[in-house]
């Protein structure tokens, strides 16, 4: 009998990927179908994240939520791996709260998951397997895809600059870097296949391959990924602003399949602010950096992230923020509230401000992005923009995709367009989606 398997992720398009890995690995082990509910898988895999409290809490809720289920049904095995069970001491925490859980395993030994399923197949207890280091990198790609004609590949994993509020670095370990000519073919092979837009992963894709002695940059890896490449999409993420510098902006200019949408994440507006975060730039460089971008490649947008209510985090400090975000013309902002993370350098910091005063804070930023993204939608009308159609909506009847800005397009069409490029004439750009129909001048697969 075909066993099924259900996977639920939290956190970011790296944890989307990683969950992509996992379904490979299960499907190689017996489990050849994805079942769409939890309560009926064979097997639950939870792919944590602990970036933020409520990432955690939420998959604390969810796992608590399937104790019923595993009493009626003792022979369905749970799962939970990634960066919250790779914490200190939290797989044991985990255990003692819900000892029904099968196998824990951390973001260290994804790779190896299925021999965890072996050795918990060969023994009845429960499998418990946080390694303490990093161990060898995997270069081939046994990833299920689910997201055509979109992909992702890892080009580097772990993070070494410390930030003071982030967990990463001690979850995901030091900067590894994938070997490049892996990355090209894995990038070339996908192409083959059809996919048609590709985006690099890294927690700081700026410097990789700093840690295999320099080789290949960033930049350069870029170059031999097009080269001799026809019509696709590449995008990249994430960009640290303290290393983003001329050599890209070079490349963003020069490759027409780089996305001219640039990831810069910014965090604070407050120099004094950026400096406690140990971000290692000020407000006027991250500015500057912003203006040598848009001069070199015209018409280039940036998203950003932002977040408020770090420790000391005074009302003159957000509206730096604020003031920030108004002259950086973000095309979007994906907006946090600080959260506290415990093993961080401003986890023991005096100063947290209370949750009101964040909550008030954060409603006033989003307001203020929220009021940019509308203005921007607004532009869009009656313009003709491109994008890669991703899938069908069924309840609206139409196809959606991406344009290279990331707006998400709405159309109607009578035959399946996934996996094309088609240029939409706006006639609708009333919210944060567009509304177009074909301009008819579109582009083959
Ligand atoms: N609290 C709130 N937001 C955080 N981020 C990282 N750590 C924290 C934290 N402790 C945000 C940063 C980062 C994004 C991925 O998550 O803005 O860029
Ligand atoms: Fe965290 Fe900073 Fe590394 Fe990003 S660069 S993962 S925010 S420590």
């Amino acid at each position: 009998m075909n066993k099924s398997y259900h996977i639920v992720t939290y956190g970011c398009q790296m944890n989307v990927h990683e969950s992509e890995k996992l379904a490979g690995i299960l499907r190689a082990n017996g489990y050849s179908e994805e079942c769409p509910t939890a309560e009926e898988a064979d097997i639950v895999v939870f792919n944590t994240c602990c970036i933020r409290e409520n990432a955690e809490n939420h998959a604390m809720g969810n796992i608590g939520a399937l104790k019923k289920v595993k009493r009626a049904r003792p022979q369905m095995l749970i799962a939970v791996g990634g960066c919250m069970t790779q914490q200190p001491d939290a797989a044991q925490r985990l255990r003692k709260k819900f000892p029904f859980v099968d196998i824990v395993f951390g973001t260290h030994n994804l790779d190896e998951f299925g021999a965890l399923l072996a050795r918990k197949a060969a023994q009845k207890k429960a499998v418990v397997a946080i390694p303490e280091k990093e161990g060898a990198i995997c270069e081939e790609d046994y990833s299920y895809r689910t997201s055509y004609p979109n992909a992702w590949v890892n080009i580097m994993y772990g993070c070494n600059n410390f930030c003071s509020y982030c967990i990463v670095p001690y979850v995901r370990g030091r900067e590894r870097s994938r070997d490049p000519e892996s990355i090209v073919r894995e990038v070339h092979d996908l192409l083959d296949k059809g996919y048609r837009e590709i985006t690099l992963l890294g927690q700081n894709v700026n410097s990789y391959s700093a840690d295999l002695g320099g080789g290949m940059s960033f930049p350069q890896l870029l170059y031999r990924i097009c080269e001799g490449q026809g019509k696709f999409r590449l995008r990249f993420m994430t960009s640290n602003p303290k290393d983003f510098g001329e050599e890209l902006i070079e490349a963003i200019a020069e490759l027409p399949q780089v996305c001219k949408l640039i990831h810069l994440p910014v965090q604070a507006g407050s120099d004094r602010i950026l400096k406690l975060m140990n971000r290692r730039y000020t407000a006027r460089e991250y500015l500057e950096k912003l203006e040598a971008l848009r001069k070199r490649v015209p018409g280039c947008k940036v998203t950003t992230d932002i977040m408020v209510g770090f420790p000391t985090e005074t009302e003159e400090d957000f509206e730096q923020t604020l003031a920030l975000v108004r002259r950086a013309d973000f095309a979007s902002a994906f907006t946090f509230v600080y959260s506290r993370r415990s093993g961080t350098k401003a986890a023991e910091m005096e100063g947290q401000i209370p949750e009101e005063v964040q909550k008030e804070r954060i409603m006033r930023l989003v307001e203020l992005v929220n009021e940019k993204t509308r203005e921007k939608s607004r532009a869009y009308l009656g313009k003709t923009t491109e994008i890669l159609v991703e899938d069908f909506d069924k309840k609206r009847g139409l196809y959606l995709g991406r344009d290279e800005y990331g707006r998400m397009g709405y159309f109607q069409s009578d035959k399946d367009r996934i996996g094309e490029f088609v240029r939409l004439k706006i006639t609708d750009a009333s919210g944060i989606s567009l509304y177009g129909e074909p301009d008819g001048r579109e582009e083959h697969k």
